[in-house]
């Protein structure tokens, strides 16, 4: 039964004096903490990154803010997608091209579904931390520490590979720097013209077995291009047709990494977190008294937050004190991930304690992690129709509360993997081990993504039509 009684005063019950420091969390009680056998090497690794260069800048995490602040107020959508983890061995430019230009073409079909634009933010150039249910994991009676990540530790089931090595880190700074730098070259040098895009999409919808579907909406883009060209907006005389931009996130989740490339920006004298534009807290390290939630509280970036089922809505609330206590739009994005079955019982409390004490925030729908089942045979895998039957409960619930669900969070990869089941191309259970290659969570493959992303066009253009009896009127 939701709760609905009103928040408690903002109060900040974080410390005695309420001030923040980079390292005030170390002093607050911690979840999923990696047991790093060497501390002496771990404090000279944090020493070392603290002397490296930023690897985002002050001005670029305020103007993705601005952005989100736009999908706040209901005037822009928010995509953000990528791995679950990204991986030391699977490094190459070919799994970041493929990645952002299933982004891009999500994003063209999304724009288009919502008539708004779209901010785009990668699960990229960073996401290595990964939070898990137990510390520990036993294969043929042996136990070893849990993968945390490639940033923490290794996956193989050795003593060796799953030790905690800090020197991981400096692997992850250097391997986000340069996956962050192709992007930035994709985004602004050409490859994500919108006309590009738009045909890899024609392409796309050619081959789906749902053609007939996609192929009205694809048309219908189709035809704003060719009429703006004719309104004198091309590529060569529009920069927004030629270049994009592109903004990086990870969940925040291994903090001696996220303050040593904590920086105060020289321009306003604020701390920011300069390993991505966003950052943010998972659903496993959200608590109120907590160090992820006490560090995050200090940066000025836009930051997330993961609601699952668990998630109270006064709680809620009075973490919104802490984290944004001057209600700053674009400053938290909720990300919403209940599960299919769940999302239309939970979720609506949430929303109504946000729009009840006015709380500017973004909505996303992250449909993938309340949806993962193990199969038969001990696969982890995610359906897509449970993913798109809890975007659809998303929306249900928005336009239910009068809010603006704001946009998705998917877990995808521009790779043709065979790791959730469903989709036009109907991969069954039997077919998850042809090529199943995460090193985390299913991801959706190239043609999942694509799908879903029309799809959602699709619901987002019908929820804009006018209800017939108010259009006659
Ligand atoms: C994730 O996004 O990969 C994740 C672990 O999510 P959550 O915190 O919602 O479980
Ligand atoms: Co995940």
């Amino acid at each position: 039964m939701p709760s609905t009684t009103p928040a408690a005063p903002s109060v900040n019950r974080l410390s005695s004096s309420g001030s923040w420091t980079p390292d005030s969390w170390r002093d607050c009680p911690i979840r999923q903490v990696p047991a790093y056998p060497d501390l002496a090497k771990l404090e000279a690794m944090e020493q070392r990154l603290r002397r490296y260069p930023p690897l985002v800048f002050a001005g670029e995490a305020r103007r993705l803010k601005a952005h989100l602040a736009l999908a706040a107020e209901g005037k822009a959508f928010v995509l953000q997608g990528g791995d679950c983890a990204e991986s030391f061995s699977d490094f190459t430019a070919n799994v970041i091209r493929d990645t952002f230009r299933v982004l891009l073409q999500m994003a063209v079909v999304l724009t288009f579904g919502a008539s708004l634009p779209v901010v785009k933010m990668g699960r990229m150039a960073g996401q290595f931390a990964k939070p898990r249910s137990s510390d520990t994991e036993t294969q043929n009676g042996v136990t070893l520490p849990s993968y945390r990540g490639d940033i923490v530790n290794g996956p193989e089931f050795t003593a060796e590979a799953r030790t905690p090595d800090p020197a991981r880190m400096e692997f992850g700074y250097f391997q986000s720097a340069s996956t962050l730098n192709l992007l930035r070259a994709f985004s602004s040098g050409g490859y994500a013209d919108l006309h590009e895009v738009h045909r890899w999409n024609l392409g796309f919808v050619e081959r789906s077995p749902l053609a007939e579907r996609y192929q009205d909406l694809a048309h219908r883009i189709d035809e704003t291009l060719s009429f703006m060209a004719a309104c004198g907006m091309t590529s060569a005389t529009t920069r927004d047709l030629r270049e994009t931009d592109f903004y990086i996130s990870h969940e925040a989740l291994l903090l001696p990494y996220e303050q040593a490339l904590s920086r105060i920006d020289s321009t306003t004298g604020d701390w920011y977190g300069c390993s991505a534009h966003f950052l943010w807290i998972g659903d496993r390290t959200r608590q109120l008294d907590g160090a992820h939630v006490e560090f995050l509280r200090g940066l000025q970036n836009p930051l997330g937050m993961k609601v699952g089922p668990s998630q109270e809505p006064d709680d809620l609330l009075r973490i919104l004190d802490v984290l944004n206590p001057t209600n700053e739009a674009g400053r938290i994005t909720l990300i919403s991930r209940m599960g299919a079955e769940k999302v239309g019982a939970k979720l609506p409390a949430l929303v109504r304690a946000v729009e009840r004490e006015g709380r500017k925030v973004v909505w996303l729908c992250d449909p993938m992690h309340g949806n993962t089942i193990t199969t038969g045979s001990k696969i982890k895998t995610r359906n897509f129709d449970a993913i798109l039957k809890e975007v659809r409960g998303f929306f249900d619930v928005h336009a239910a509360e009068g809010s603006w669900g704001g946009g998705v969070h998917v877990e995808m990869t521009g790779q043709n993997v065979t790791e959730c089941t469903g989709g036009a191309h109907r991969l069954s259970e039997a077919d998850l081990g042809e090529r199943y290659e995460t090193f985390c969570d299913p991801r959706l493959n190239a043609e999942q993504s694509l799908e879903l992303a029309f799809l959602v066009a699709e619901e987002l253009k019908a929820r804009r039509l006018p209800v017939p009896a108010l259009a006659a009127q």
